[in-house]
């Protein structure tokens, strides 16, 4: 299927302020330079409050992570779990077509939906509260057949009762996910057979069941205040950052034990950093140099500026700043001393990125390349 940014799209998109404070404490999960790291549960967020992934929503992603529009596009395109075009303003029905489910009864269910929502996937029902798409296997297969609503599983299910399940949506209402047959969670039919002494089959509802239940809604859209923010991998529990330890500053780069590998006097590490083609790796400066403003330009060359966004940890936010700092060529960055380096850094939001992605080596090969 071909997979693209759907062609009616809203002008914006923001996060609820809630939403906004989740999506930033998850980006200090990870170490400085590596908010990257935090597209997908991002990505996840901004579906979960829309309903689907909306062109703004991925470049705003994309600028909080300081990453390039196509890269968060390519994440989003790639995992089907992430709806490209808008769903129901109720529910979006995943039907599972898989062997299982298939033998099961699987296109009795698919039925349904083309009846009672749209005759294709991924097409919105004329009142716009529903939309649908077979999905793989959804990992309950002794469940089969099974489709995914909202956040949960309704099982063994038969058509019939999948289009109860629509029309008790429709009212507002929310069926009780699960086994729709009487099973308690994946036993036999008739009954367990074994184990008979464990708990299990003793609550009213299996626990995904009943936390369901326990919520109350299995299809409302996510605004972030449904839970606490816990921030635990922040130390005081706030969303605030923490200031670097002087430990955790990014160390210079040490050859394996200094030993020369061969007559040449090369070292192991200098061996594979040349073996892959990439510039050594660049020592960070050291923690007491004091910083110094590099030369600085009003505006790009006639010939006009370089495309910063070929080095490799700069996207277009940063670029920007870059721009905005006075630095448009790949030659001035080349040229930047490590007091230089230390000026820059602590004007860009994640630090220590100039030294760990090599900048000034990589914009004298682009300088050099032209
Ligand atoms: S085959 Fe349908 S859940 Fe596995």
């Amino acid at each position: 299927m071909l997979r693209r940014l759907y062609h009616e799209q809203p002008a914006t998109f923001a996060f609820t302020p809630d939403n906004q404070k989740w999506a930033e404490a998850q980006t200090k999960k990870f170490p400085e330079g590596r908010q990257a790291s935090a597209v997908i549960p991002l990505l996840w967020r901004a579906q979960e409050q829309e309903g689907w992934l909306t062109r703004p929503a991925i470049e705003h992603i994309a600028e909080m992570l300081d990453m390039a529009y196509i890269r968060v596009l390519e994440v989003a395109s790639f995992y089907f779990m992430f709806q490209l075009q808008p769903v129901g303003s109720i529910a979006h029905i995943q039907v599972c077509g898989t062997l299982s489910c298939m033998i099961c009864g699987a296109e009795d269910l698919i039925g349904v939906c083309k009846d009672k929502i749209a005759d294709k996937a991924h097409t919105l029902s004329a009142d716009g509260k529903f939309s649908w798409e077979e999905v793989e296997c959804l990992g309950s297969c002794a469940n089969a057949p099974m489709a995914q609503i909202g956040k949960d599983y309704y099982e063994d299910l038969s058509a019939a009762r999948l289009s109860e399940i629509i029309d008790e949506l429709a009212a507002g209402q929310v069926p009780v996910p699960g086994p729709q047959n009487g099973r308690f969670a994946a036993e036999p039919l008739k009954g367990l057979t074994s184990l008979r002494g464990y708990d299990s089959g003793k609550t009213k509802y299996n626990a995904s069941v009943q936390a369901a239940v326990d919520i109350g809604d299995t299809v409302k859209r996510i605004d972030g205040t449904e839970v606490p923010l816990l921030t635990p991998w922040i130390n005081d529990g706030s969303a605030a950052p923490q200031k670097p330890k002087a430990a955790d500053k990014p160390k210079a780069a040490k050859p394996a034990a200094k030993k020369p590998i061969d007559k040449t006097g090369i070292t192991k590490q200098e061996a594979v950093a040349k073996s892959k083609g990439k510039p050594e790796v660049q020592p960070a400066p050291a923690a007491d140099v004091a910083e110094k403003k590099p030369r600085t330009m009003k505006a790009p060359r006639k010939a006009g500026a370089d495309d910063l966004k070929r080095i490799s940890g700069v996207g277009p936010k940063l670029e920007g700043v870059l721009n905005e700092l006075g630095f448009w060529h790949f030659d001035q960055i080349a040229k930047w001393t490590d007091a230089e380096v230390v000026w820059v850094d602590s004007r860009l939001k994640f630090k220590g990125r100039i030294v760990r992605d090599n900048w000034t080596a990589q914009a004298a090969e682009l300088a050099t390349k032209g």
